[in-house]
């Protein structure tokens, strides 16, 4: 099936009302300088706030509008079969510990929307995962008993409320979905006042143990955390200890009737997991993501669209998608998201990553570690998810725990085409070798071309296109970038180079 509207943007990022930040206009001083404003920068921005300290969030684009604002939103500590894995790989008090992290990480959501009143269409739904294939009834099995130890109440159900048959399912009550942007800029629009900040349109560009540069001005800070959703540059060398995945996620208007009153997800392959959203005009929206793709494989990610969008119009009625788009996480080798000090000398910057989709509540649990460690407080969960455990390993063990990342540098998975630009149809993009470099050119719907280099500026992979987000994305860790260069998502830092190409006549 054919995507018939390329670029239709992600819903909560296209129905989310404007509440602009300003940008900084020059040299500042707060306690704790708090980099990406996700989930996880503004709740450990307001949790510092709430201990007196002054913070400065800076955002480079706009808040809650990242990984965040494009997820399917989920306010849930059922991760799938996260506990047996964790159990299996870290011991029990590993999974209990991560149980409790993600329990307290959805309470603490709950209670700063009370708190605060955050109009974000924070709505109790009950979380599943469910199997349809015998196999994956078995590990259902498994993750109930792995659950009832870790002290998480889930239990096994014949109904897991889906409109096909199951073969096992495993229900969570008490969770919760809600829109990611109205949540994150809610809570945000509390912070500013009393020497506290939010900041948008403002990038850092470095940073150290006195603060961080921004190209509008200098932030100085005791502490600065960085809270970019992978780290930034070489930091920590997170970027060779976590894989890049992506996803395809649909929003389609189905009937009410047909809207799950659960949100779902499955144990078995191809991944499905689906919620339900009220629009503001009352019609039930299906929020639906599919399996992981390689960062710039077009006909993967077409395929992914076409797969998902069959499986919502077959099982809930869903017409053609209102708004189309992807999203990325990153799968930490180990299986635990890494969570504190990005180095072992306590003054490197603290970070939070590795959160493999499951960034909401983790990404809660994540932002009141950081705000203990930044105020020298203890912290119950900090040692099982400690950022710097990595540092012991090297990439051969991360080849051996199956993790593919860190490889595909200059040369990668796409070879530059050797094509002409003027055959690159509008809507259209393709990699072409322009005086011997590797240039992407995505042709705007009025024909105009637009050049940039098609090397990532992290590490030099060569980049691919997204045809949905129209985006240049790199496969190596998960950098991506606007038409124009800009980055979208780090590591990269650096934009892409433009590239001047030939007058020439539109095609
Ligand atoms: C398809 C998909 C569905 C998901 N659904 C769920 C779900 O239902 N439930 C769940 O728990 N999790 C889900 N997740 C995961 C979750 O959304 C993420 O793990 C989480 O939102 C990450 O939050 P964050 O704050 O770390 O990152 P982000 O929200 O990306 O925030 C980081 C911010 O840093 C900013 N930034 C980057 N570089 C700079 C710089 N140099 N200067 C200043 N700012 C910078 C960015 O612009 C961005 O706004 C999903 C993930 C995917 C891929
Ligand atoms: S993100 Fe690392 S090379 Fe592109």
């Amino acid at each position: 099936m054919p995507i018939a509207k390329p670029a239709d943007g992600c819903y909560w990022t296209r129905t989310a009302t404007d509440r602009p930040f300003p940008t900084l206009t020059g040299p500042l001083e707060v306690d704790v300088a708090v980099i990406g404003g996700g989930i996880v920068g503004v709740m450990a921005a307001r949790l510092l706030k709430d201990r007196g300290q002054r913070v400065a969030v800076i955002e480079a684009c706009e808040v809650g509008r990242g990984v965040t604002g494009r997820s399917t939103a989920k306010v849930t500590a059922q991760h799938a079969l996260f506990l047996s894995r964790i159990e299996e790989r870290h011991g029990q008090d590993a999974a209990s510990c991560y149980a409790e992290a993600n329990r307290a990480g959805v309470a603490l959501i709950a209670e700063l929307v009370a708190r605060h009143g955050i109009a974000c269409a924070f709505e109790p739904a009950p979380a599943i995962v469910y199997a349809t294939t015998d196999d994956g009834a078995e590990r259902i099995r498994a993750e109930a008993e792995a659950a009832r130890r870790a002290g998480l109440a889930m239990h096994l159900t014949e109904d897991a409320g889906l409109p096909y048959p199951v073969t096992a399912a495993l229900r969570l009550d008490g969770q919760y979905s809600f829109h990611p942007v109205h949540f994150v800029a809610g809570l945000a629009a509390t912070i500013p006042g009393d020497g506290s900040h939010v900041f948008e349109q403002t990038r850092v560009t470095s940073w150290d143990d006195t603060g961080v540069e921004t190209a509008r001005g200098r932030i100085s800070a005791r502490r600065v955390i960085m809270a970019t959703h992978l780290p930034l540059g070489q930091v920590g060398q997170f970027h060779a200890h976590n894989a890049p995945h992506m996803h395809a996620i649909i929003a389609a208007r189905v009937d009410r009737a047909s809207a799950p009153q659960v949100m779902a997800i499955s144990a078995d392959e191809p991944k499905r997991s689906v919620r339900s959203h009220r629009d503001p005009d009352g019609a039930a929206m299906l929020i639906a993501t599919g399996p992981t793709f390689k960062h710039g494989d077009a006909d993967a990610e077409v395929k992914a669209f076409a797969d998902l969008e069959a499986f919502a119009a077959e099982h809930f009625g869903a017409g053609e998608p209102v708004f189309r788009w992807t999203n990325e996480d990153y799968t930490p080798r180990d299986g635990l998201p890494y969570v504190g000090w990005s180095g072992s000398n306590g003054d490197s910057p603290l970070v939070a990553t590795g959160f493999d989709a499951w960034g909401i509540s983790n990404g809660a649990a994540a932002a009141a570690i950081l705000a203990d460690l930044a105020t020298g407080r203890d912290n119950a969960w900090a040692a099982t998810f400690d950022a710097s455990r990595h540092s012991a390993k090297g990439l051969g063990t991360m080849v051996a725990e199956g993790l593919e990342v860190a490889k595909d540098l200059v040369g990668g998975h796409l070879a530059p085409h050797s094509g002409n630009a003027r055959e690159i149809k509008p809507g259209k993009a393709a990699i072409v070798e322009i005086a011997g470099r590797a240039t992407g050119i995505y042709r705007d719907e009025s024909g105009r071309p637009h050049a940039v280099s098609a090397v990532c500026t992290h590490m030099g992979c060569l980049l691919g296109w997204n045809p949905v987000d129209r985006s240049w994305d790199c496969s190596c860790h998960g950098s991506r970038f606007a038409t124009d260069g800009a980055v979208l998502h780090g590591p990269a830092i650096e934009p892409l180079e433009a590239v001047r190409i030939e007058q020439e006549e539109p095609a």
